[in-house]
């Protein structure tokens, strides 16, 4: 039997991201409800995965008034909805998988971890990256001590300078105010894989960051409000939302077609509906005249309980989205890039030994497979009649607390925040 599903937010994650795991895996999975305030998302969720039309619900609330219709709830909705609606979700006695970040609130990061205890239901938190071979085969080499003891590790986040546009500065985690700040909203992902790999929790975190760039100061001369009405500096500039959105093979319709990110501007998009979304919509504006206030780089420190240092670099100024990290021990080295899926394993005064993670097919859909990955280990933990899953809410919370913290520092010009003090 599978596990069934509702999904409550039908947006680009919960619609694209992990419901189209039951396609490959109707055994596993079977989405029988779902929520979302945008009619055009409950049409997609009827038409692909047959959900009737009565259990198709116009709100989380109006979801959540019904009695329980599923196994499990997908929280799916922006991240200062996710909450409320997981509580709401374990009262009615569903177990909740849970978009990250769980909330910027600590206050109610700590009030869904009791409500998971007190309730006995699973929580598992979407940090997709422990379930890719990439991660997991380093968290492997790492516990087997292939380099010893570890001492230090540097990790970077390449964002790419179309993403930060698409997402940082013109689109929905722009602001602070309204999600997250963004060593929350984007780089929790990196503090539980720090935590992780590190194997003990931080104890102290120091940071510097900054929205540096993406600012009116900055504009250059002749730049219009709008990259469709006129801007005399649109040939020169990376940023120019025709190139991102029309002719950038990587990422425009005409290239890439109605994925990820033109299919945040649009449903089901078409070249005609990304020409009107540039006019007229906020994926059209000059990055150098939005309403962004959340950073374009950060740096933290690390300090963990066993000794471990290590440092996390987040920058908008990247050709390429991917991830690096080296870590290295007492007896040898390990480094890789997440994008080429190999890591490179340096045993001190031995041959560097070269591993290939690559799958055929498409192992860098989906954060390098991490999506289906942690689909796949959700679904058997549910049939299993488990809840502790690998990125469950305690664990998850963890990582909250170290970027939390971390923003805590930076706004206050870097001091050190020892973490039992925050
Ligand atoms: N795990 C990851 O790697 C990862 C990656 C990207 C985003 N996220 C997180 O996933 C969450 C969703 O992001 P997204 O990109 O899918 O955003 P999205 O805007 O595409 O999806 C959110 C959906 O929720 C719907 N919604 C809004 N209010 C609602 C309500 N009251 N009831 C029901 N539905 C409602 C919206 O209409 C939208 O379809 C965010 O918290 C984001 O930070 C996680």
């Amino acid at each position: 039997m599978p596990v069934t599903f509702a999904v409550c937010g039908c947006g680009a994650r919960g619609l694209e991201a992990y419901a189209p795991y039951q396609e490959q895996h109707p055994d596993e999975m079977k989405i029988v409800a779902g929520a979302d305030t945008r009619p055009e998302r409950l049409t997609m969720l009827r038409e692909r995965y047959g959900v009737p039309g009565e259990l198709c619900f116009p709100s989380d609330e109006a979801l959540l008034a019904q009695p329980k219709l599923a196994d499990v709830m997908i929280v799916a909705t922006q991240d200062r909805q996710h909450v409320p609606a997981a509580l709401a979700a374990l009262d009615k006695g569903y177990h909740v998988l849970l978009e990250k970040p769980i909330s910027p609130s600590l206050e109610e990061c700590r009030a869904l971890q009791r409500k998971a205890h007190e309730t006995g239901k699973a929580v598992v938190v979407c940090h997709v990256l422990r379930y890719t071979r990439f991660y997991s085969a380093l968290e492997a080499i790492l516990r087997r001590g292939d380099i010893g003891k570890i001492e230090t590790i540097d990790a970077v986040e390449h964002v790419a300078y179309w993403h930060q546009a698409h997402s940082f500065v013109r689109g929905n985690w722009r602001r602070s105010d309204e999600t997250s700040p963004m060593i929350l909203a984007k780089s929790c992902h990196d503090m539980d894989i720090l935590r992780w790999l590190a194997g003990e929790p931080c104890l102290r975190v120091q940071s510097f960051g900054a929205l540096d760039y993406f600012k009116a100061d900055n504009a250059p001369q002749g730049a219009a409000r709008r990259c469709l009405d006129g801007c005399q500096c649109k040939d020169s500039c990376p940023y120019d939302a025709e190139k991102i959105y029309i002719t950038d093979p990587r990422t425009g319709i005409r290239g890439r077609g109605a994925l990820w990110p033109c299919g945040v501007l649009a449903s089901e998009p078409t070249e005609e509906k990304i020409w009107d979304a540039l006019r007229t919509g906020p994926y059209g504006r000059c990055v150098f005249h939005c309403d962004n206030d959340v950073v374009d780089h950060q740096t933290v420190n690390l300090e963990f309980a066993n000794h471990i240092h290590a440092t996390f670099t987040m920058t908008a100024f990247t050709q390429d989205c991917r991830r690096t990290i080296k870590v290295t021990g007492t007896l040898g080295e390990v480094e890789g890039d997440m994008s080429e899926n190999v890591l490179r394993l340096r045993r001190f005064g031995m041959p560097e030994e070269v591993i290939d993670l690559r799958e055929e097919g498409g192992a860098y859909s989906g954060h390098g497979g991490g999506d289906f990955g942690l689909m796949s280990s959700f679904c058997k933990l549910i049939a299993g009649g488990g809840t502790e899953g690998l990125t469950g809410v305690d664990v998850s919370v963890e990582s909250h607390v170290m970027a939390l913290a971390a923003e805590a520092s930076r706004l206050d010009g870097g001091r050190t925040v020892t973490l039992s003090e925050f």
